[in-house]
């Protein structure tokens, strides 16, 4: 079956909500929703916020569900200029930006896997079932949606993503990590800790993040409501086109 994972409970409603002969087992002050999705056996689970949270919550899937692949979908904050809210990042790498260990390792190197990054699975199938849901957005979901948040031409990019235990929200954290990192799109606080545990287990993984906010001042938007609406919307469309 396939592990679908996102930090808010309101990232996959829309998923929970086409979900059948729904079973649920609960462990570790989380539910795991199984049953069937578009046809797919699959597994639900809402982690929660963070790097531990979203590692303990892999884990957890890995170990009680037989998978073959997990998906992470959630919000980002994207901090390249030609990114913008509704745009959609499927991440290639997948960096730790608050990892250091210096003077015993590299800076973001991970200790003793001696790697920096992680490369999620090989994604032509996610990004052209992303591209075509894209495509359908404007017919596929209510008008006042992408207009309360400003979402005109929404693409999807296939790169570099960077997590840590923090939410970025100010032009020097940028700074520094367009300086430390160059390739990262996005930042959010989930997706290279789901990498971690997928790489030690062997388990093919991917992440889609839809951008929620540029990372500055005005990053505090209304979470729980673009969750709701656009992330939740983004995941039924963008899943419904990989599924079947
Ligand atoms: N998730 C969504 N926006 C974010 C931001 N600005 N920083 C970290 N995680 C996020």
């Amino acid at each position: 079956m396939i592990g679908i994972i996102s930090a808010m409970q309101e990232e996959i409603q829309a998923l929970l909500d086409n979900l059948h002969n729904i079973t649920i087992t609960e462990k570790g002050k989380r539910k795991y929703y199984s049953g069937i999705l578009f046809n797919k056996e699959v597994v639900l689970v809402f982690s929660r916020w963070g790097k531990v949270a979203s590692a303990a919550t892999t884990t957890q899937l890995i170990n009680d569900f037989d998978l073959k692949e997990i998906i992470f979908t959630g919000v980002a904050g994207a901090i390249q200029p030609h990114l913008n809210i509704g745009d959609v990042v499927i991440g290639k790498n997948l960096y730790q930006h608050d990892l250091n260990a210096q003077p015993f390792y590299d800076k973001f190197e991970i200790p003793i896997l001696k790697k920096k990054y992680l490369k999620a699975k090989e994604h032509s199938q996610l990004l052209s079932s992303t591209t075509f849901f894209l495509n359908e957005y404007f017919e596929f979901i209510d008008k006042s949606e992408a207009q309360e948040f400003n979402i005109t031409h929404p693409k999807v990019i296939h790169g570099d993503i960077a997590s840590g235990d923090q939410f970025i929200s100010s032009k020097e954290k940028i700074a520094y990590l367009n300086s430390e990192l160059p390739s990262t799109l996005c930042v959010e606080m989930e997706g290279a800790a789901v990498a971690q545990v997928c790489y030690e287990y062997n388990v093919p993984f991917s992440i889609i993040r839809i951008i929620s906010d540029k990372a500055n001042d005005n990053a505090e938007i209304d979470f729980s409501r673009f969750a709701n609406t656009v992330a939740s919307n983004y995941a039924l469309g963008i899943l419904k086109n990989y599924l079947v």
